[in-house]
Order: C-alpha cells, then structure tokens, then sequence
C-alpha cells in the first residue's frame, strides 16, 4: 500500500517509523516531512495547511491512505476533500475537527452531556466580557475559540490579566478569526493527563495514558510550549480513575451519536486530575506531539492495521496490544525556544544517540543543508525517546541519548518524567 503522511514533526516521524514497520506498507510519502523522516519515507514539498495540494498530490499519485497528523488540515477539511476524490484517509471530518476547532462547540458540548469540565461563560463583546471577568475575579481562564497554535489560551493570576487577554483576543485581534468568541472559564487545579483513544465511529480504544510537560524549563517554569516531552505510562493516572475516564468516553461517543456526528480518528481528552475527579480541559482531533512519541513506540503489532480499522469504523477487529515497557521522550529544542531561535545549527551525534538499545531519535525540526549536513530547522528540534522496563530505566537511558548528541543553543528539560518518579530516585 501507498501511504501519504501529512506533516512534518516530531509525532509525524513517530507515526512514519511505526508505519515503516508494517508488512503492507509498500512506500511511504509524507509532506512536508524533514531529515530524521527522509530516512523512511519520500518528503515531498507541500505544506501540511495545502489542502488543495495535498489533495491533488493523493489523487495523482493513487495514494492508497493519508494519515493526517497536524489539527489544521483536518479542521480544514482534509479528509472530506479527500473522500470526495475517493481517497481514503485517517481523520475525522471537518465537522468532526470541531472537538478541536472550536473550543466554544466543544465546552458546550461537554456541558451538554454532562462530561465534567469547568464552568465558563462566552462572549464575543469586550464589554460583558471584561465584566464578567471581574464579577468572577481571579485566578481565572481566558480561552480564545478557534486554532491558535498552543497561545490562545491564558491563565490569569491577575483580573488585569485576564481583562488584558480578553482585550487582546477580542479588539486587538491577536488571533484573528480565532479570536471572535472568547470563553472566560473556572481555573482548575492538579496534575494533567493526555488520554488519547482510537475512536471508530461507534466504538473507541484507549491507548494508554502520557504526561506532556508544557513549559519551557525545570520545574514547570518559563513560557508555555508546544511541549517540552513526555511519557507514558503515566502513574499519575492511577488504576482509580479508569472508570471515570471510560465514562469521560462513553458519554462522549454518545454525545457525537446523539450529535450524528461520525468521529474517526484519534481523540484526544487533555485532563486535569482535580481533587474532585479528572475534568475535561479540551479535546484535540489527533494524535499529540509529544506524546505519540513516547505512545506508539509502546504499540505492539502493526500500526497500519489499526488505523485502517478506525477510519473504516471496525475498531473492535483491530489488534491493539501495549508492550509493558514505559517510554520517556525527552524534546531538544533550539536555544530561545518559545521565543526567537536560529535554525541552520548543524547537529552532531544521531547516530550514536540512535545506536543505544531501545532508543528512537525522533526529529522534528531538521532538514539537510545544502551541504548534506542535517540542521535544525524549527523550534522543537529532536524526541529522544527511551523504553524501560521501568520508568527509571527509560529516564536513564533517553538522557543518555540526550548527552550524545549536540547542536548551538540545546536546551532541554532535565526533568521529564520526574513527577512519576518516587521521590527518592529524582
Ligand atoms: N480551566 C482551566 N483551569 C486551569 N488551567 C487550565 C484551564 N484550561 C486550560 N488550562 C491550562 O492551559 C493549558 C492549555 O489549555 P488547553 O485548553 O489545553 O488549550 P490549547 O492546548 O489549545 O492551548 C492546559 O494544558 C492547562 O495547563
Ligand atoms: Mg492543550
């Protein structure tokens, strides 16, 4: 089978190597792809928002099954612009995408269907917003609707904060169409958890739980991030909290049946465990980044398979089985990283970093140089990621890895993981 995988990251490499795996596998595309995937599949030079090009490139080169990796295509509309040329794809549909598209439509849907998430009030005026903004004082959580790649959303300490957010989304613009609704939202407090499942149609799969660390430095300080790293499993989701998260689940699919929405693909449930049970933060249509990186290197069998199997709503026959190691992704990121960077630093070290056992060196922001060198070429470099037998394990050895290899500016958080750790070993 011909495969085209859309995007060019950390999770689209992940998804890339795990597909390289599969025995039906005969080529592999992905666009736009970077240096660490052109090593097991052909990069081709359109960009993951093309939809109109990425569509026609399907088309014409009789792509057997796109997989969509990034949110904005498929709240573009990929899958259905591809099944209507007949192509088959993994993803939900635009009008599925809204879980993630749309952050107004997914809060009123949790609320709807009484699925546990904080309380919150939408506006599209500064006026009632900012008023409302002080009537509930702070901490308090100003979220703009739409796609605003990881900075729409603000958790004010501050009510000049949060009225200064509110400003910003709602008169500045600074998310354009983004911006157009604004949620003001109850501050939650307590651990998160990224629970991500196949989901069918009628049926859905849990994989098992990550742990993303958002900001940028030790210690959950510094900006946020598109995430700094991650593992899984993660014992911060204790066996307890299964139950209440296949009800998350459970009456999530009811409410997209109820909806008549036909959801394939992968949801993604990003929770906060608060002292009174795990609560819905939001949803996101696909696979995360970081923590497919340290998900799919954990999925026994064929990947292929099981993503066949969701987009073609037979779920229940897929083969989906979890080795028991535990995997570590820690991210290597340019210097600067939220903020400005340089790109173009050559990268030493892949290759031993990749010869250690069990270690897979995920890039993510690299490409080659005209001089055939490969260079970082984004904020979010490289996943280094490590499985263990343990979780103690798999620290040691991906930061092993890490000490390999080298580039300008490197800055990577040294302590990814360490919250699942007892406190002795961190
Ligand atoms: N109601 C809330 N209370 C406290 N923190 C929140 C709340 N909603 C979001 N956050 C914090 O903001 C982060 C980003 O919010 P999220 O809804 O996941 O948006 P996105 O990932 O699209 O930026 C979350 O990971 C969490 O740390
Ligand atoms: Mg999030």
């Amino acid at each position: 089978m011909k495969i085209l995988v859309i995007g060019g990251g950390g999770r689209e490499h992940a998804v890339v190597w795990k597909l390289a795996q599969s025995r039906r596998v005969t080529k592999i595309f992905c666009a736009p792809g970077n240096a660490g995937i052109a090593e097991q599949a052909e990069c081709v030079p359109i960009a993951a928002t093309d939809v109109a090009a990425l569509t026609a490139f399907a088309v014409e080169r009789q792509i057997d099954f796109t997989v969509v990796g990034p949110e904005a295509p498929l709240c573009a509309g990929i899958v259905d612009a591809l099944a209507a040329r007949g192509r088959r794809a993994f993803g939900p549909s635009r009008q599925a995408a809204q879980l993630e598209g749309s952050k107004v439509f997914a809060k009123r849907f949790l609320l709807k269907y009484g699925i546990p998430t904080a309380r919150m009030e939408v506006f599209t005026e500064v006026g009632p917003a900012l008023e409302c903004v002080r009537r509930w004082g702070a901490p308090v959580v100003v979220k703009a609707d739409g796609l605003a790649a990881g900075k729409g959303v603000i958790v004010a300490q501050a009510v000049a904060e949060a009225e200064q957010a509110v400003v910003n989304i709602l008169e500045k613009k600074v998310f354009g169409a983004a911006g157009r609704q604004v949620i003001i939202e109850e501050c939650l407090t307590g651990p998160e958890a990224s629970v991500m499942a196949f989901v069918d149609g009628q049926t859905y799969r849990l994989m098992s739980p990550a742990q993303d660390h958002k900001r940028v430095s030790d210690g959950d300080t510094g900006p946020n991030t598109g995430g700094m790293g991650a593992y899984s499993p993660t014992p911060a989701v204790a066996p307890a909290l299964e139950k209440t998260i296949r009800d998350i689940f459970d009456r999530t699919l009811a409410g997209l049946r109820e909806e008549g929405m036909d959801y394939r693909g992968v949801l993604y449930a990003g929770l906060m465990l608060t002292p009174t049970g795990p609560q819905v933060l939001e949803f996101n249509c696909r696979f995360g980044d970081p923590e497919t990186q340290a998900v799919l290197p954990r999925l026994e069998g064929d990947l292929l398979d099981v993503l066949e199997a969701t987009a073609a709503g037979r779920l229940t026959e897929a083969q989906l089985t979890w080795t028991r190691d535990t995997a570590v992704c820690v991210v290597l990121a340019a210097g600067g990283y939220p903020g400005d960077y340089v790109k173009g630093q050559p990268i030493r070290g892949l290759k031993e970093a990749g010869q250690l056992a069990k270690v897979c060196v995920f890039h993510a922001g690299t490409k080659r140089n005209a001089a055939g060198e490969i260079v970082t070429d984004g904020g979010r470099v490289l996943g280094v990621t490590a499985l263990g037998t343990d979780l103690a394990g798999a620290v040691r050895q991906a930061y092993a890895a890490v000490e390999r290899i080298h580039f300008d500016g490197m800055q990577y958080r040294r302590d990814i993981a360490a919250r699942g750790l007892p406190r002795s070993q961190t």
